[in-house]
């Protein structure tokens, strides 16, 4: 039998077809089979506004270099591929489509990560297309740029209101990012994030949890940078982005993760950050799964949460092709491909409900952290190996 998966009902709220999704009688109290979605896909499709709101996060990679050279980081070494973009209008395409796409799923929260999206001289004019159409723009940014690129960006014609700048603090310490950041000036860094601390725009600071000098770290950034009441803060894990780059220090680490995860709404109180709220993440969302390793707990497979884009490294003949995954942990060689001006972007959300990409989920990065023997999904999933080795 194919294993059912829930779908939320408020996925299809100002939906015609939800109504219509009930008299098929393949759901028992709205869970659904896998092998009912795609007729129900079919039935569905003239309908096509009705997956409006389908993702409640839409996550898109602007395609710009990124100066910085984070060791842990596997995207600087796109650098000539994104400049190749640039120079032969590709990146615009691709941006294009990310417009187009938030237009049409509506989802309630954007995440813009790069290349370095602060660096891209269309950044504010790609901020104003987007915000009429979502709650909340979070952007990732680096803070590794210099005083004169600072000065040059257009801040003051970004939508701040719905600006969310995020940023991966590394160890805070200057030896250590020096070293880690290949040698980008603390100083520089320094007054970057000072200077976007007195902006009137919400920051929010995700400290790994990985890392063992953690309390430190955290100390450090509070009395250096003083955050205020626009500071969020949240927890993450280091994740396997490098293709194995990161393979050893995850599994080296797994026993903090595992402690650590018990206490995420405590860890930072418990380190003098009282006032300052902790906004829950994907580390919240996929905790479950360190409990037994069974990934038919992930809220992510279960629930249409998720698009996330990230260039396709191959570019094919001439033509600007991106991947598409559904959660932020799938394997680093695994993405659904999306040929912009070619498929059909209905496929984006029939996909999610086909189903295949269940299988890699036997992979999962964030299973590197479980400890014992995860459960088994399906034959088809794990075959004869088991998802400990298959996770490794
Ligand atoms: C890939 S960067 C691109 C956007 C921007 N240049 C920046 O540095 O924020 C987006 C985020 O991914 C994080 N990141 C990169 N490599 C990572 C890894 N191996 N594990 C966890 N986060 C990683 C960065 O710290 C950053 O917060
Ligand atoms: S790969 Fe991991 S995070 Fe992604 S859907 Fe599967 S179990 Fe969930």
């Amino acid at each position: 039998m194919s294993t059912p998966w829930k779908v939320p009902p408020e996925t299809y709220v100002d939906c015609g077809w939800q109504n219509a999704r009930l008299p098929l009688s393949c759901t028992t109290s709205g869970v659904l089979t896998q092998r009912a979605m795609p007729l129900l896909l079919v039935l569905a499709a003239p309908r096509a506004t009705c997956w409006a709101r389908m993702f409640r996060f839409l996550r898109v990679q602007i395609i710009h270099p990124c100066r910085a050279k984070c060791t842990w980081c596997a995207t600087h070494k796109k650098n000539p591929l994104f400049q190749k973009l640039v120079d032969n209008g590709m990146a615009k395409q691709i941006h294009d489509f990310y417009i187009e796409t938030i237009r049409r799923l509506k989802p309630e929260e954007v995440f813009i990560s790069g290349g370095e999206p602060m660096l891209s001289p269309d950044i504010a004019d790609f901020l104003n297309a987007i915000a009429p159409h979502v709650k909340l723009i979070n952007l990732f940014t680096s803070y590794q740029w210099s005083a004169g690129d600072r000065k040059r960006m257009p801040l003051d014609r970004m939508p701040l209101d719905k600006i969310v700048f995020n940023h991966t603090p590394i160890y805070f310490e200057p030896d250590e990012w020096e070293k880690l950041t290949q040698g980008f000036p603390f100083d520089v860094y320094l007054e970057n994030l000072q200077h976007f601390a007195s902006l009137p725009a919400r920051k929010r600071f995700k400290f790994i949890i990985n890392h063992e000098r953690f309390p430190e770290e955290f100390q450090r950034f509070q009395e250096i940078v003083r955050p205020d009441k626009t500071f969020m803060l949240s927890l993450k894990v280091i994740n396997d982005q490098g293709n194995g780059l990161m393979v050893d220090r995850m599994t080296e680490t797994r026993a903090l993760i595992n402690e650590r995860v018990q206490q995420l709404d405590t860890l930072i109180e418990g380190e003098g950050w009282g006032t300052i709220r902790r906004t829950a993440g994907s580390l919240d969302q996929m905790a479950v799964l360190l409990e037994d390793g069974d990934v038919e707990r992930c809220a992510f497979r279960n629930d249409p949460i998720e698009l996330r884009f990230a260039l396709d490294p191959k570019v094919r003949r001439g033509k600007a092709v991106l991947r598409y995954r559904y959660c932020p942990y799938f394997p680093p060689d695994f993405g659904h491909r999306f040929h912009i001006g070619r498929d059909d972007p209905a496929l984006l959300e029939q996909n999610y409900f086909k189903g295949d990409f269940r299988k890699h989920c036997a992979k999962c990065r964030f299973l590197r952290y479980y400890a014992g023997t995860p459960k088994h999904l399906d034959k088809e999933a794990a075959g004869s190996t088991s998802q400990r080795e298959e996770a490794r």
